[in-house]
């Protein structure tokens, strides 16, 4: 009778215990390959990396990226309708990086050289690469490929949706308001029906320092000060117009004289084409500015509208949900479906229903809270511009850091990591966020009453983070050695409904390291029993982000970001992937098993 009941779990594979080493541990039974490091030389004409980080602006904009995230596999043969998984476009994100390890004798103290900044730029952004498995089992860069594109801090992109032309995003650069430059702290992805890569803009407001006296809504309520500057890049010398941008304080007389509008450019969902290299990167400005982790897309349905969810990964922020106002058709699908919409905010009662309540300045309700708010919107536009603010005024639930969703290929039940906050009060604890100092984080989810474009749903808590012995009660059983799961972050669906959990422990926490954690890693789990097991573990210092399968899932990609995080230019504290002496990068891990049969069966 065991055995029969073992069969039925989607989960084949051993767990590993948790780990301190400095490489990447998977199960018995499987094999991982190291591909794509930073630096990796991909665009024609690209240098080899230099190993003491020697390389100029010049040349890492013609290589892989640095801090790898989200990222996804398109099959080469897609959209044409092909499913091949021996060759892909392999997109993946670089969200930030760090100029100790970026830079041969690490940053430069201020004002900062201009020749750092601009090679901090070209590291973040997006790298598609043309990628191909060889007759060894080995993935291989396909060199001279022509998909294989750098998109940077920099790259021309075009503002689409409800702000395109906005007087909110004029600027000396586009006098009309249709472009901007460069995409930043690109955290998690998503994937449209049509097949293209949406990127998301995480952390950008620590990039931009505002010295205004009355510093503006749509610049405050996202984190930007006068001395909040991440790189300090508006101090660069010799000056230059691509980074004295980041100084967004009004100096001038009107928003053409100075940069007052550049961070309007930032915190959209920026849709790339990865099989026409020569596309122009689009922020699609329906779908709201905030801190977006990610974007999950329900299953496209003909004739229904598009349904998708992005969580705004800050502490204390919100989960909210875009209903395209044209219906999706396979034969026409494509950007203008993420033009025009509902953005709505979730709001989660007690009870474990919950709601969705629009950001629609045409609204009544609406525009009932954002008079006893009294606060004002002169447009749709200003909404979105400032959609944290409209989603005060309408009473959204503050969650505990909403990083990936999922949708469960089947059922279509969401879930949601909501990683950690250590900052909420024992008096500010609600059902959904029911941890006070909640350092462990949980996995959340729930159920649209009816058709995905529903405005209630039903939801409970999936898994609650923390050591052996933590209740799981919608489980009814405990979390066991092998289910020790802290801060979860990266989540995934494969084919198979095997939800895949990637967890990120802030180096400056104590339970990175821990017995019961260990170093970062990678779980998968079954929804349907609450089976979780602990499937990889990452090198020193690293977060573990970023995954996505070929079709036929005999190959597994996962990304691991940051290994060594905290070494100085002179003292690394890991070495991962070259080994020896050498200086951490991050890079990708492809692993695949030894009887080339599908991954975590
Ligand atoms: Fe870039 Fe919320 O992780
Ligand atoms: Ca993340
Ligand atoms: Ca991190
Ligand atoms: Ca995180």
């Amino acid at each position: 009778a065991t055995r029969v009941a073992a069969a039925k779990s989607l989960l084949g594979f051993e767990a590993i215990p948790a780990l301190t080493l400095d490489k990447v541990t998977v199960p018995a039974g499987y094999t991982t390959q190291t591909l794509l490091p930073w630096g990796t030389p991909l665009l024609p004409g690209a240098a080899d990396f230099k190993t003491d980080a020697s390389d100029s602006a010049a040349e890492q904009a013609l290589q892989v990226g640095s801090h790898h995230d989200g990222m996804h596999f398109f099959p080469i043969d897609l959209p044409a309708g092909g499913n091949s998984s021996a060759e892909g476009l392999l997109v993946m994100n670089h969200e930030y990086c760090d100029p100790d390890l970026l830079h041969t004798q690490g940053a430069l103290g201020l004002p900062r050289p201009l020749a750092q900044v601009e090679k901090e730029l070209a590291a973040h952004g997006v790298s598609v690469a043309h990628i191909k498995l060889d007759d060894a089992g080995q993935w291989q860069l396909v060199r001279n490929s022509r998909f294989n594109r750098r998109i940077t801090g920099t790259t021309k992109m075009d503002i689409a949706g409800p702000l395109r032309g906005h007087i909110c995003m004029q600027t000396a650069f586009s006098p009309e308001g249709i472009s901007a430059r460069g995409t930043l702290n690109n955290c998690s992805m998503g994937v449209t029906p049509w097949g293209t890569y949406l990127t998301c803009e995480e952390n950008w407001a620590d990039c931009f320092i505002n010295r205004d006296t009355d510093i503006p809504r749509s610049h405050y309520r996202y984190g930007i000060r006068a001395d909040n500057s991440k790189y300090h890049w508006h101090t660069a010398q010799p000056q230059a117009d691509i980074v004295r941008r980041f100084d967004a304080t009004a100096t001038a007389d009107t928003a053409m004289q100075d940069y007052r509008n550049e961070p309007h450019q930032f915190g959209w969902m920026v849709e790339i084409d990865p099989f026409n290299p020569d596309s122009t990167p689009r922020k699609h400005t329906a779908l709201g500015r905030f801190a977006h982790e990610g974007i999950i897309f329900h299953k496209a349905v003909e004739g229904q509208p598009l349904v998708a969810y992005s969580g705004d990964d800050s502490r204390f922020e919100y989960i909210y949900k875009f209903v395209s106002r044209e219906a999706y058709f396979q034969a026409s699908a494509g950007p203008h479906l993420l033009e025009n919409g509902t953005l709505y905010v979730a709001v989660f009662h007690d009870d474990g229903r919950g709601e969705w309540r629009a950001l629609d300045i045409n609204n009544t309700e609406f525009q009932q809270r954002a008079a006893q708010a009294g606060v004002t919107f002169a447009d749709q536009a200003d909404v979105l511009l400032n959609t944290r603010l409209a989603a005060d005024v309408m009473g959204a639930t503050k969650m505990d850091r909403p990083e990936w969703g999922a949708v469960h290929p089947h059922s279509g039940e969401v879930y949601f990591t909501l990683t950690n906050n250590d900052k909420r009060r024992s008096d500010e604890t609600d059902a959904v966020n029911p941890r006070a100092r909640n350092q462990y984080g949980h996995i959340i989810r729930w159920r649209e009453q009816g058709l995905p474009q529903a405005q209630h749903f039903a939801w409970d808590v999936f898994w609650f983070g923390g050591p052996a012995g933590t209740a799981q009660p919608q489980h009814k059983t405990t979390t066991s050695a092998a289910s020790e799961i802290a801060c979860p972050d990266g989540l995934w669906f494969d084919a198979d409904g095997r939800l895949w959990i990637q967890t990120d422990i802030s180096n400056s926490s104590a339970l990175l390291g821990s017995a019961a954690f260990g170093h970062n890693g990678m779980y998968a789990a079954d929804p349907s029993t609450g089976e979780l097991r602990r499937f990889l573990s990452g090198p020193n210092g690293c977060e573990v982000t970023g995954v996505v399968s070929t079709p036929d899932q005999t190959t597994l990609f996962v990304n691991i970001q940051h290994p060594g995080e905290g070494s100085t230019p002179t003292n690394f504290t890991s070495h991962w992937p070259d080994g020896g002496r050498s200086r951490p990068r991050s890079a990708t891990v492809a692993i695949r098993r030894i009887n080339g049969k599908k991954i975590g069966a």
